[in-house]
């Protein structure tokens, strides 16, 4: 992770302006629906009863989820500040670092993680790796974004003029089946999230003008259907294998 990334989170400022100014607009309130629905969903199939949510920022993720036991963790105050009293009711705030978690081998029977190991580096992503697998019981499951290298050009395009400043890794999914299997996770599945970011743009351009009011959330609602060759990035899940 870059060092100006690493200030940026530790500023209070940015903790309360994050959830507006990353997710608060098209296409990223895009991202934000659909991820958060994708963990809805693996939570509601997989019944976990111990769940943690690693480098929780305001909690985005794990927002109106309600498991047995949820942990918030974050290395900044400032954000585990702003998950307070927002819809993470029962999830306890935890101070902690992800390159040395402060939980026991063996406690979560899944670990959310967004946002976070696209932004580090190769040897940063294994030391979390790492932790996340040794925290994890067997056969837990991991549950985080990886951006897509096929994305399409347009994607590409708008991603470089929105997060110009920020390391952030891309993978095919066979590269990205490489990096997990050596650092000890099975895939267990790929959802596609923001498959048509040209369409949600034109649509969000009309949207500004007054045109076909709804027209915005009724294209996104269609395009997240319609499968593409080249969507922005995944949710992957991914099970914690028995060996190394
Ligand atoms: C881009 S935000 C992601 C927040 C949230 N997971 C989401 O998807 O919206 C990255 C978060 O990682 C936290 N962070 C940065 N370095 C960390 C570390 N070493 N250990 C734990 N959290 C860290 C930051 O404070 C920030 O809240």
């Amino acid at each position: 992770m870059s060092e100006s990334l690493r200030r940026l989170y530790k500023d209070p400022q940015t903790a309360a302006r994050y959830l507006s100014e990353r997710f608060g607009r098209l296409p990223w309130s895009v991202a934000d629906k659909y991820e958060r629905a994708a963990v809805a969903a693996l939570i509601e199939k997989c019944r976990p009863r111990k769940v943690l949510d690693l480098a929780c920022g305001p909690g985005r993720i794990t927002e109106g989820v309600s498991v047995p036991l949820g942990i918030l963790a974050d290395a900044n105050t400032a954000m585990l500040g702003e998950s307070a009293g927002r819809g993470n009711g029962g999830w306890r705030p935890v101070c902690a670092d992800a390159f040395s978690l402060p939980f026991h081998d063996s406690t979560f029977d899944l670990v959310c993680c967004f946002r976070f190991l696209r932004h580090h580096y190769k040897t940063e992503r294994e030391k979390i790796l790492g932790e996340i697998r040794r925290v994890l019981v067997p056969a837990g499951r991991l549950a985080f974004d990886a951006l897509n290298a096929k994305m399409s050009k347009f994607a590409a395009r708008y991603a470089a003029l929105n997060e110009s400043k920020i390391h952030d890794e891309k993978y095919t999914p066979e590269t990205l089946k490489q990096e997990m299997t050596a650092c000890g996770f099975e895939i267990e599945s790929l959802t596609p999230v923001m498959q048509h970011l040209r369409a949600y743009h034109i649509a969000n351009i009309a949207a500004r003008h007054r045109f076909f009011p709804g027209l915005r959330r009724r294209l996104v609602e269609l395009g997240e259907r319609l499968p593409s060759r080249f969507p922005f990035s995944w949710v992957v899940t991914a099970a914690k294998a028995v060996t190394l």
